[in-house]
């Protein structure tokens, strides 16, 4: 059993103010958002584990079975002693990468979710003697600082999770990740791919409506923690292809006209009779777009793996 360590660099009450904030900002605008890291409490943990085995929801599979036939390929090329996760929630592919990176002596889970770091950093520690495991708590949108831990450094970013920045968000993410990687470092990105319309559609709107749920429990917590009386079922959730973006955006609408208090902000919110709420985004790739976007962050796409269907694809970037 090897040392397993978590640090809230995300204080509780920092946390606090910057849902206030958000939700103060996203709900009178026009139109309306919310950000999509507050999807994340321990419940939309929970629910997004239970999306990425959904038979509609091809991602994880796309990209576990690149990890599978690749990892040995990704630790050749880059063996790291430190991998650094961002966005790591139950960090379930990522024993791939562990498994093939055999001189690896940290590992430095991130996440804004303490529950999925929590569970998915015991187990781990517990399995792996030799590598220490010590989990952050943190934004990764917000100025990240990570702990002084052996080199070379080995940075991933899967899921497609950064499909759910928008492009000056994702431009401002990777030239952060930048400057965190030292010559010899290198970043690898999971991507999803843009493919046919209606798979993925369907992979963000699932029969058995465990993506609805998941997109509904933002108002749970906006309620939990704002005192807000949202009724979630008064909103119906909504998945559609914005061919212009080329991305996925998910949406609350409103079933009928009515007023939302949130107490804790001082703030009533009317929404009419079909208003739409987005909530995320999310972005499908092309590997120029890839390149591109790494290339204008200073970094410089070295590998491109994807699955044999070509739906999701992991790039290497080895800073030099
Ligand atoms: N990497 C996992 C989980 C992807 S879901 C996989 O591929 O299955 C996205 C994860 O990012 C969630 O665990 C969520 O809690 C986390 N997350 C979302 N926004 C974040 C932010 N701004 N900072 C840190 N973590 C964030
Ligand atoms: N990173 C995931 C993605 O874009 C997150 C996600 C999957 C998601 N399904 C969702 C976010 C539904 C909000 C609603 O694929």
């Amino acid at each position: 059993m090897s040392p397993f360590r978590l640090t809230r660099i995300l204080p509780e009450d920092a946390t606090a103010a910057a849902l206030r904030a958000d939700v103060r900002e996203g709900l009178t605008a026009d139109p309306k958002t919310l950000p999509p890291k507050w999807f994340y409490d321990a419940h939309g943990s929970e629910l997004f584990e239970r999306i990425t085995e959904l038979p509609e929801y091809y991602p994880t599979r796309a990209e576990r079975e690149i990890l599978a036939d690749r990892s040995g390929e990704i630790a050749a090329a880059l063996p790291a002693r430190t991998l650094v996760e961002l966005g790591s929630g139950s960090s379930e592919k990522t024993r791939y990468l562990l498994d093939s990176l055999t001189g690896l002596r940290s590992y430095l889970p991130v996440d804004v979710s303490e529950s999925a770091l929590r569970q998915a950093g015991q187990a781990l520690a517990a399995e792996r003697p030799g590598t220490e495991v010590h989990a952050l708590v943190a934004d990764f949108t917000a100025g990240l600082a990570l702990p002084d831990t052996p080199g070379p450094r080995l940075l991933a970013f899967l899921g497609g999770t950064i499909g759910n920045l928008l492009p000056a968000e994702r431009a401002a993410f990777l030239t952060a990740v930048r400057a965190l990687l030292s010559p010899g470092d290198a970043l690898l990105l999971g991507t999803d791919l843009v493919k046919d319309e209606d798979v993925l559609v369907r992979a963000y709107d699932d029969a058995a409506g465990v993506t609805a749920a998941f997109n509904k429990n933002v108002l749970a917590v906006v309620n939990r923690e704002l005192g807000a009386d949202f009724d979630p079922d008064s909103f119906e959730h909504v998945a559609l292809w914005n061919a212009d973006e080329e991305w996925i955006e998910m949406r609350l609408r409103s079933r009928a006209a009515q007023t939302v208090k949130v107490p804790a902000l001082d703030l009533a919110v009317h929404f009419e009779a079909g208003e739409e709420v987005r909530t995320e985004v999310s972005a499908k790739f092309r590997e120029d777009r890839v390149a591109s976007e790494l290339a204008s962050a200073g970094l410089e796409l070295a590998r491109w793996w994807t699955d044999r269907e070509n739906r999701f694809a992991l790039s290497l970037s080895v800073v030099r």
